[in-house]
């Protein structure tokens, strides 16, 4: 992982964190069965403050909760994470229908015998993993009420009818939650209470600069900065409530670049990936606008990949 090191040494990153995270990685490393669950991470999370904030809480053995809109990086910050700190992840998408058994195990018939077959809370309380509670808050609270003793001090799976564990010391969990559009729902206080909640900023000009020249190494760099300046300006017009959300979408950005590769001109692709993404007219009208402002509907695959 010593690639994810010097990234986040280049990117300022404060060297005693990551000393502290050195000093865990030789103190609980993974052993060999566990290793195909540490992450290999394809995307590097931009963001030296946030970097800072979640080292700091894991490494005071807190967990974490990411808060913030959608495609803030937040799933790729949970994979990286686990990978820099060596650790197995289990990732856990939570729904309306999550329950308890779910999460913790449950008994079933081998053809045999009634065995108990773990569930990704267990094994990662069990293996000392990261758990990652993807959209916790999709879940319903009875669900979650199982988490409870798990997350605060007494870091314990205690439920009725299994053996009770506690959880190893390297076990962290970090959940993940949107908020900001519709159809997200509130998690519980006594959830929350149990979590360093991190908001996750939208990724700063700059940072959108490098993370494309870095997806997308052949890109031409004006127009990479016009499409950052174009995500900005998105950003300020949906904070200021002219248009909703929906067409602020850093994977809808990405996703055009990917398919001005293939050979759709700029139009096409901003159309698909980001203009679309509102149902609104009016509102597509507007986005069309912010785009037309910046970026020419008619570049060519030569034009976004030439110098
Ligand atoms: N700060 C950032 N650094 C690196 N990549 C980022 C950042 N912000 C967004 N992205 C990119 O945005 C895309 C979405 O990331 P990810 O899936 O982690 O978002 P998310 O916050 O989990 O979104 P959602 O809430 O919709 O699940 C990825 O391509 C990711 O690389
Ligand atoms: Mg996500």
């Amino acid at each position: 992982m010593e690639e994810l090191f010097s990234f986040l040494e280049a990117e300022g990153v404060d060297r005693a964190l990551l000393a502290g995270v050195r000093a865990f990685r030789a103190k609980f490393p993974a052993a060999p069965e566990q290793q195909c669950r540490v992450p290999t991470p394809e995307y590097f999370y931009y963001g030296k403050k946030t970097w800072e904030l979640a080292l700091a809480a894991l490494l005071a053995g807190k967990n974490l909760l990411l808060a913030g809109p959608k495609a803030t990086g937040k799933n790729v910050l949970c994979e990286d994470l686990g990978a820099l700190f060596g650790r197995p992840v289990w990732n856990v998408s939570f729904h309306i229908n999550t329950d308890a058994a779910y999460l913790v195990g449950t008994d079933t018939y081998d053809g045999r015998a009634v065995v108990f077959r773990p569930g990704p809370i267990w094994l990662c309380a069990a293996q000392g993993g990261f758990g990652v509670l993807d959209e916790i808050n999709m879940a319903k609270n009875e669900a979650l009420a199982v988490l409870h003793a798990a997350l605060d001090f007494r870091r314990s799976l205690d439920v009725p009818g299994y053996e009770r564990i506690d959880l190893r010391p390297e076990t962290r969990f970090i959940a993940t939650m949107n908020y900001g559009y519709a159809g997200t729902r509130d998690l519980n206080e006594a959830l929350t209470s149990r979590f360093a909640v991190l908001d996750m900023p939208v990724i700063a000009e700059e940072d959108l600069q490098k993370l494309i020249s870095r997806r997308y190494p052949a890109i031409n760099v004006k127009i990479r900065d016009q499409l950052a300046k174009l995500y900005g300006e998105l950003e300020r017009k949906a904070e200021a409530a002219e248009i909703s959300d929906s067409a602020l979408d850093l994977r809808g950005l990405l996703d055009a670049v990917a398919l001005m590769e293939q050979g759709l001109t700029s139009g096409d692709a901003l159309r698909m990936c980001v203009v679309n993404k509102s149902f609104d007219d009016y509102e597509r009208g507007l986005i069309r606008d912010v785009i037309g402002a910046r970026v020419p509907a008619d570049l060519t695959r030569a034009d976004v990949f030439g110098t």
